[in-house]
């Protein structure tokens, strides 16, 4: 008889602060024999800190480890082709497990349709076998609750920007934001808050770093030290306020 192939499931599970896992998130972890993470060389793994408590004894655990830490990489290297055959050999490394039969949850911090690396999976296997996603709390509506800024008012509309934009580009489209989310500042700091500086922004913008996480840092956008702004922030420009 056919083996039965295993599911994949990407994992929401949340932002940092453990007990912002869903409870469906947190039973699925459990019940699934391999959980992957992708983690960089050398380190734990964010999504895996998060939920390491609740791991079992019998439980595989599949790290998937990023090949590079940086998309500047010397020629003739290209950091698009790395990285999609990293995607490339992960998406197998599932594969034999799902083919055996066995579920495999991938962990994503936040949520996994979220700028999350298991996408790229997703994209490769969901054809494949089947899949399920569990939504997690993404990392900007944990910066907002921490930084106590409601995001929009009203009619207002979100702009999420990558902070990896160019400046000009960045410009163009926070002028026209009503309110803003900036993600993935790290070395990009100093250009966004020049940016939000140019626009006269930056006395509405809020910064945060490992929101939700036990080291969290909130620090007024004047007093970030520019160049030791860490992966894990983003800046919020809430909407004005509205007196309902
Ligand atoms: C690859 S994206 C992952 C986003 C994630 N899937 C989510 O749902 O939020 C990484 C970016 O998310 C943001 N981020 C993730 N976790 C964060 C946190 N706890 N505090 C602040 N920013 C965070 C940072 O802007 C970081 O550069």
């Amino acid at each position: 008889m056919m083996q039965q192939p295993g599911r994949l499931i990407g994992l929401g599970v949340g932002p940092g602060d453990p007990e912002l896992i869903t409870v469906k998130a947190l039973r699925l972890l459990r019940e699934s024999p391999v959980v992957a993470y992708f983690v960089a060389k050398g380190k734990k793994g964010n999504a895996f800190g998060i939920i390491e408590a609740h791991l079992q004894d019998a439980q595989t655990l599949l790290p998937l480890v990023y090949p590079v830490t940086t998309e500047a990489l010397p020629a003739p290297l290209s950091y698009e082709q790395v990285i999609s055959d990293f995607y490339d050999d992960a998406s197998m490394a599932l594969a034999a497990h799902l083919d055996a039969g066995r579920d495999v949850a991938v962990i994503c911090e936040g949520d996994p349709f979220f700028y999350g690396s298991y996408m790229y999976l997703h994209d490769r296997l969901a054809e494949r076998y089947e899949a399920e996603v569990v939504p997690g709390v993404c990392s900007m509506l944990g910066g907002a609750s921490v930084l106590g800024a409601p995001l929009v008012y009203r009619n207002q509309s979100l702009s999420v920007l990558s902070g990896v934009l160019p400046h000009d580009e960045l410009k163009r489209r926070l002028a026209d934001a009503d309110a803003a989310v900036i993600m993935k500042l790290g070395r990009n700091f100093p250009k966004v808050r020049q940016v939000l500086e140019e626009l006269g922004m930056a006395d509405r913008a809020l910064y945060v770093e490992r929101a939700t996480m036990s080291n969290q840092k909130i620090v007024a956008l004047d007093q970030v030290e520019p160049m030791s702004s860490p992966y894990f922030s983003l800046i919020i420009v809430p909407g004005e306020r509205w007196q309902g």
